[in-house]
């Protein structure tokens, strides 16, 4: 089983960009984690992160046919991209949103998300554990529709 991670603007950031938002770990550390956890469950993963909204729609299209599903943290994409919901809807790859922050909590332009209604699921709100359970949630979807 493959799966994508996608990470979107300023997640490069981590560890030193507003600790009391996004906790300390850096991104380098929570992708360790997730690999750890996707070696666990039998999956393998790509890990991408990117500042630019084009190569985010790039790494979307390329999940095709690459990816059984994605855990995608969009970032701030995620309430502003059409570009990135038009995306999702072409390639259909199943995929969780996860935050490290909770989103509803925060701002009310954080609130809305342009790509919830198209995941299978949203993680939000655990720190760097959003991503530990997004993975769990998608593994573990697809390998029940798998099973069935
Ligand atoms: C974020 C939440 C977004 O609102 C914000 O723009 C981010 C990070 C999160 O993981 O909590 O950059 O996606």
């Amino acid at each position: 089983m493959h799966i994508a991670v996608l990470n979107g603007p300023n997640l490069n950031l981590l560890g030193d960009r507003e600790p009391d938002v996004y906790g300390r770990a850096t991104l380098a550390e929570i992708e360790t984690a997730t690999r750890a956890r996707a070696r666990e469950l039998g999956a393998d993963l790509t890990w991408t992160q990117t500042n630019h909204e084009g190569e985010l729609v790039d790494a979307i299209q390329g999940l095709r046919g690459r990816a059984d599903g994605a855990v995608i943290n969009a970032a701030a994409f995620t309430h502003t991209s059409l570009a990135v919901r038009d995306a999702l809807l072409a390639v259909r790859v199943p995929f969780v949103e996860v935050h490290l922050s909770n989103i509803f909590a925060r701002e009310p332009a954080r609130r809305d998300s342009m790509l919830a209604d198209l995941a299978l699921g949203v993680v939000t709100g655990f720190g760097a554990t959003s991503y530990r359970l997004g993975l769990e949630g998608l593994v573990g979807h697809l390998r029940a529709r798998h099973a069935g």
